[in-house]
């Protein structure tokens, strides 16, 4: 029962990539990761094959924007989570040819709690969350108090949570359960520079105005 992700993340993989998502000696090139265990923490070293800070981009879709900023940044690692397999299979044909890139088809919540070592993740991105609208669904959304703070938990020191969405009172609903989180404080946005994903570019078309928020970790050194 443990294996069952990672089975249905190698099958997921595209055809003509099978192959290297079983072959250990080409495991270094390869943007697919291989779970030993659903309890062992990610060995980012291992997984890279490099030492470098990290960033996540949660619920990447189909990797758009995680491709252009890896490429942008290249001395930095990036992990993109995803859950639809529609999704993540254009993410991993994406990322392929991209060596700074990896993914991974999973709950993002899950890999945020108890795959990503504490104090580990340079940024978070988590760029246009689903906002499920209908109050009856809000129990459907990404951000809890409990995984701000497993988010809290994974970053490194002064390291940050980016959100972006179009959802005005999703926003005032994450930044209310921020202030409630002391080892994270708000800070200004203002500066952001990243590449579009395909949700921004769709938002940008239609004209929708996008918000931003800026999480940052300020916990001391414990
Ligand atoms: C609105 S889309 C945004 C995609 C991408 N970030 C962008 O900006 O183009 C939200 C994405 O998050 C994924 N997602 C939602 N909840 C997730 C979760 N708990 N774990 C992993 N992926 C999730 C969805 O499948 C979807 O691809």
């Amino acid at each position: 029962m443990l294996r069952r992700p990672l089975l249905s993340f190698l099958h997921s993989v595209p055809a003509g990539q099978m192959d290297s998502a079983h072959r250990s000696e080409s495991f270094r090139g390869s943007p697919l990761i291989e779970l030993e265990s659903l309890l062992n923490r990610l060995d980012a070293k291992k997984i890279f094959g490099r030492r470098a800070a990290l960033h996540v981009d949660l619920g990447c879709g189909d990797g758009s924007f995680l491709c252009a900023l890896a490429q942008r940044i290249p001395e930095k690692n990036f992990l993109g989570i995803e859950r639809l397999l529609g999704r993540f299979r254009s993410a991993a044909v994406k990322v392929a040819n991209i060596r700074n890139v990896r993914v991974l088809r999973m709950e993002s919540s899950y890999v945020v709690r108890y795959l990503l070592p504490p104090r580990s993740v340079e940024t978070f991105y988590l760029l246009f969350p689903d906002p499920w609208p209908k109050r009856r669904h809000w129990r459907r959304r990404f951000v809890t108090p409990d995984l701000l703070r497993a988010i809290s938990q994974a970053l490194v020191q002064g390291g940050t949570l980016l959100v972006a969405t179009d959802h005005v009172s999703y926003l005032e609903k994450i930044k209310e359960i921020a202030q409630t989180n002391l080892d994270l404080a708000i800070v200004d946005p203002a500066s952001v520079d990243l590449p579009q994903s395909k949700f921004a570019r769709v938002f940008q078309q239609k004209g929708v105005a996008i918000h931003w928020l800026e999480l940052r970790n300020v916990s001391p050194v414990r």
